[in-house]
């Protein structure tokens, strides 16, 4: 993405109160598939500092349709004024430690219907600012990746190469629903495409996007794997 077309979706960000331009690359894979629905209890991994927030509470309708999106950051991180209501709750914690305790607080304080540790769509955007060595930046992009397809279709169903996998802390089977559906960022590398491989048996259907806002050049990418088969 030319610097010029950078700036465009910062400032259009911006003038729509958008927390980051990051909003419209949730914009563009919520557009396309559909992943939230009025009422959907969503799980936002790296949430900081909210923009993703604020495009999926958009996203789940109006307070009476009840929902939940739960963010996750390591990074201190509130929750935006804009579009958001009670129904966002944040929680300042490594996703590889998340607890069951943990979820089942944050949907309480956000007054979902259920708390239990289970959400319909598991959001990954989560990084490490880049160290510039591609080999490396691309290790660490897949390691989140692994974490949070960890995280929500857990160990048993998805035991990383690298040892990586969903805190032991969570249900076993992980905290995404049947049905449900997980995006998570990636740069694209060695063992990008094994990820899609290892999920491609847990779901119905698992593609790559590289949205618009994304830098074009980048190797920047979310794989979408939508409707985690019953297991
Ligand atoms: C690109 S930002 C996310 C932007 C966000 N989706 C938004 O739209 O505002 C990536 C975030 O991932 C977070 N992160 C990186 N590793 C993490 C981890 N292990 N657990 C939780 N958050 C993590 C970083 O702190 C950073 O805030």
């Amino acid at each position: 993405m030319s610097r010029n077309l950078r700036d465009q979706f910062t400032k259009k960000a911006k003038a729509a109160g958008f927390l980051a331009r990051s909003a419209y690359k949730l914009l563009e894979i919520q557009q396309r598939h559909k992943i939230i629905t009025p009422g959907s209890h969503c799980l936002d991994l790296g949430c900081s500092p909210g923009a993703w927030l604020q495009v999926a509470c958009q996203a789940l309708g109006p307070a009476h349709k009840n929902g939940c999106v739960i963010g996750v950051d390591v990074q201190e991180v509130s929750v935006p004024r804009q579009y958001c209501d009670r129904r966002v709750q944040v929680l300042q914690k490594d996703a590889m430690q998340l607890t069951i305790a943990d979820l089942r607080h944050a949907k309480a304080a956000a007054g979902a219907e259920s708390e239990a540790p289970k959400f319909n769509v598991v959001l990954s955007d989560m990084c490490h600012s880049t160290l510039g060595v591609a080999a490396a930046d691309v290790a660490r992009s897949l390691h989140l990746a692994r974490c949070a397809a960890g995280v929500a279709i857990g160990h048993a169903g998805f035991e990383g190469d690298d040892g990586m996998g969903a805190s032991a802390t969570l249900p076993e089977e992980g905290v995404l629903l049947p049905d449900g559906h997980l995006v998570a960022k990636l740069l694209q590398g060695a063992g990008s495409e094994d990820l899609v491989r290892e999920l491609r048996p847990h779901f119905k259907k698992v593609s790559w996007m590289q949205p618009k806002a994304t830098r074009s050049a980048s190797r920047e990418m979310f794989v979408v794997a939508l409707g985690r088969k019953q297991t």
